[in-house]
């Protein structure tokens, strides 16, 4: 089994994701960071707690809380409510009965990076601010990192936020560059692999009428992003990014890999948050990056499908 640590900002991909990490034994799951994207760090670190007792998760599988916006400057959150209200699709979830843990995301990491240098494995499925805080603040355990699986980035795609970037990495550019840039091993699940896994309506509907807690909510939060992407798009399917982020962790030959050297720009006046993916050595830059650049749809939709069901009832 691999041991992780997630980090992220839920959302309801984030929420897919938890539910796909928790069904996989392939994962042995450390705990649970939040940090501030999707919705503020409270929101964030709350639905995180929400969710992890919804699947059960012991307490001491813990949930912390991490930065409440990048460290570098100042960000607004988004106006526009994507994951719809309370950031879970309007789902309401019941109120977590376990205590708040009392420390922070980037010295918890800190201290299971210590205990058992060179285990895990990082998944990072929301803006950067934690894991950089945590290579900026420790380098000496840069090395205690097996590797970062982090949904981030439009390689050679559109990004979502604007023309060039992509929601984790526009978040906050100048932490994701900083972990570009620091060595650690790095697998990035830009929008280019994420919007090539769909999940359409009919699997949404099938765990939402199941009837289980688990299976229904997510269920429901996938019709909300499906309703979301079909009323712009036409498509009734929707990419579940963070969930693909999970999934080449648990099985990284699921996608298609590119070797490249990577950085993101933080200074373009309409490419700040961009992901520069160096594919052909142009740049002459070492490679520190394997980049997703295809996957097999029908493998992820499977796998995604029947993990959700391990919650069910029958
Ligand atoms: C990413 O941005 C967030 O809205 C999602 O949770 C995902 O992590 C996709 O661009
Ligand atoms: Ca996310």
């Amino acid at each position: 089994r691999t041991p992780v640590i997630i980090d992220c900002d839920p959302g309801i991909d984030d929420a897919i994701a938890l539910f796909l990490a928790f069904a996989s034994p392939e994962l042995e799951i450390a705990g649970i960071c939040a940090v501030a994207g999707n919705v503020g760090i409270n929101r964030a670190a709350d639905n995180a707690a929400r969710l992890a007792q919804l699947i059960g998760v012991p307490e001491t599988v813990p949930v912390v809380r991490g930065h409440a916006g990048p460290v570098a400057r100042v960000r607004r959150l988004p106006d526009e409510p994507v994951h719809g209200a309370g950031g879970l699709g309007g789902v309401d979830l019941p109120e977590a009965t376990r205590p708040p843990h009392p420390g922070h995301a980037v010295d918890w990491m800190a201290e299971q990076l210590e205990r058992r240098p060179g285990e895990f494995t990082l998944i990072a499925l929301g803006p950067l601010t934690n894991v950089a805080a945590l290579l900026h603040t420790r380098p000496d355990l840069r090395a205690a990192v097996r590797e970062i699986v982090l949904m981030g980035g439009a390689a050679f795609a559109p990004g979502n936020v604007t023309p060039a970037a992509e929601f984790n990495f526009y978040a906050d550019p100048e932490a994701a560059r900083y972990v570009a840039e620091t060595g650690v091993p790095l697998r990035i699940v830009p929008l280019d692999a994420t919007r090539k896994a769909l999940t359409p309506l009919e699997d949404a509907q099938t765990l939402e009428r199941d009837g289980a807690p688990v299976t229904s909510a997510a269920g429901r939060m996938l019709r909300h992003l499906v309703e979301r992407h079909s009323a712009r798009s036409g498509v009734a399917a929707c990419a579940v990014h963070d969930a693909l982020a999970v999934a080449a962790a648990v099985q990284p030959d699921l996608l298609e890999w590119t070797e490249a050297s990577v950085t993101v720009e933080c200074t373009g006046e309409f490419t700040r948050g961009a992901l520069v993916a160096d594919v052909h050595q142009r740049t002459g830059q070492a490679r520190n990056a394997l980049v997703a650049t295809g996957v097999d749809a029908a493998a992820f939709r499977e796998l995604l499908l029947s993990r959700l069901r391990r919650y069910s009832r029958q």
